[in-house]
């Protein structure tokens, strides 16, 4: 019998997010759903990561309102979700009570499969989000956040899988957020997890961004990965994920069984190639996302982070300071324990990398996310901060013994409190939480919109 290999696709949310800065409207991907539903795909990637953040902040949507809107149109395929671990969607860590309501409310609006990660791979940020996406009878995807490093090693991913299963994960993504695993990594690596964890379903996340994935995807599948995640072809490549229907149609060409409907995949590529243009016109869709930048090799700087530096440089004015800042971003990985780099330890990074180059002076300045991290609050890093400069950020301040989450006092139910009329829901609440300014200012737009239609319709009336 053929090997299958299945596929998530990833236009709504971190193609989205990869290419333009997840600016994606839902009427604008709206009048797709109904065929990606029919497309064949194991799941599709739709909701978490940034899009909440960015649904308040820019799009004025309501994102728990967007996550029903697409279960009601999508009602066959499952649908996925990123979550940052213990700093959900979030860019630092919250009490337990809050993770634990959060994930029950992304099941109840629609979610069957929350893929969690620690920036860190901190396993300890894990439990709490795991533990409740099982209870909630939703699929429990464990991840680890891929980098190399001298202190990165396969026996040690091998030995976090085996964590990772014990806590209960059903399936294990390996998250390439930079797009730096070469095709000897994955073969490598992929087999080790199959020998090590045998029967446990691996799904292979990467990037286009340095060329690679293609490559990368199909050793992974020669080792037996089971599943991969690509994006419709007119939101693929560059940071984005490798298109959909050319893997379908190599893998097919190679003997591979690919359950996906060409009929569909075609479809949604016409379309989404409009949407494509309109955003490349307004200038949203930068061509330097689109290309190939072996440079990322040496610097991993993952895709959504890429387009991050762009735009917070483009806006200083300062673009032409762009190599130096990638210079730079490893060097502050290396003094800051090597972490991966994905959301937040991506952006964290990432601002001080700009911060020291624009400085002229390293550590200069430091944000306070910075420095809570040198604190110990976003976990275990995985090699020792450099003490000096540790030392020099704290301040005379002691580092935290344990488990931040662990100090933090429950957040729910004061909120619903102080919140009284303004929230209508558990689900504003945690909007609240996530994000206390733009929550306030959605709310507050939400009832003047309404008040306004009142009092339209009585005068039409
Ligand atoms: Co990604």
């Amino acid at each position: 019998m053929a090997q299958k290999v299945q596929f998530v696709e990833t236009v709504l949310r971190d193609a989205n997010q990869s290419l333009i800065a997840t600016r994606l409207p839902f009427e604008k991907f709206e009048p797709m759903l109904s065929t990606i539903d029919e497309a064949g795909y194991y799941s599709i990637e739709c909701w978490g990561g940034a899009t909440f953040d960015v649904c308040l902040r820019y799009l004025n949507e309501d994102p728990w309102e967007r996550l029903r809107k697409i279960r009601a149109a999508v009602p066959n395929t499952k649908l996925q979700m990123l979550l940052r671990g213990q700093n959900v969607l979030g860019y630092a860590h919250y009490p337990d009570d809050f993770v634990k309501l959060f994930v029950k409310k992304a099941v109840e609006n629609g979610i069957d499969i929350i893929r969690i990660f620690d920036a860190l791979n901190d396993v300890n940020n894990l439990k709490v989000a795991m533990e409740a996406t099982i209870n909630a009878g939703a699929i429990a995807s464990g991840c680890i956040s891929y980098t190399t490093s001298p202190v990165h090693t396969h026996a040690k991913y091998v030995q976090m899988i085996k964590e990772l299963k014990e806590m209960g994960a059903s399936t294990i993504c390996i998250k390439d957020m930079a797009g730096i695993m070469g095709p000897k990594e994955a073969y490598d690596l992929v087999s080790a997890i199959k020998d090590a964890v045998p029967g446990m379903p691996i799904d292979l996340h990467t990037h286009s961004t340095t060329g690679l994935a293609f490559m990368t995807y199909l050793k992974a599948v020669e080792a037996g990965v089971d599943i991969i995640d690509t994006a419709i072809s007119p939101f693929s490549g560059g940071t984005s994920q490798p298109a959909t229907e050319t893997l379908a149609y190599a893998l097919r060409q190679l003997g591979y069984e690919v359950d996906l409907n060409d009929a569909a995949c075609k479809k949604m590529a016409d379309y989404f190639k409009t949407v494509r243009d309109d955003f490349i016109k307004d200038g949203t869709l930068m061509p330097k996302s689109m290309a190939t930048d072996t440079q990322c090799l040496t610097y991993q700087v993952p895709g959504g982070m890429l387009s991050n530096l762009l735009s917070q440089l483009k806006q200083m004015n300062a673009l032409d300071r762009l190599d130096e800042a990638l210079l730079e971003t490893p060097r502050v990985r290396e003094d800051m324990g090597y972490p991966p780099l994905v959301t937040p330890t991506s952006q964290m990074v990432g601002v001080q990398a700009v911060r020291n180059v624009l400085d002229g002076q390293r550590y200069k300045t430091v944000s306070k996310e910075i420095k809570a991290y040198c604190r110990g609050e976003y976990g275990t890093t995985p090699a020792p901060i450099n003490p000096e400069i540790r030392e020099k950020i704290l301040a005379g301040e002691k580092p935290l013994e344990g488990r931040y989450a662990d100090t933090l006092a429950p957040v729910v139910e004061p909120t619903r409190e102080k919140l009284g009329d303004l929230a209508r829901s558990d689900e504003d609440v945690l909007s609240y939480i996530a994000f206390p300014n733009l929550a306030e200012k959605f709310f507050e737009e939400r009832k003047a919109k309404e008040e306004n239609v009142a009092t339209y319709s009585i005068v039409e009336a």
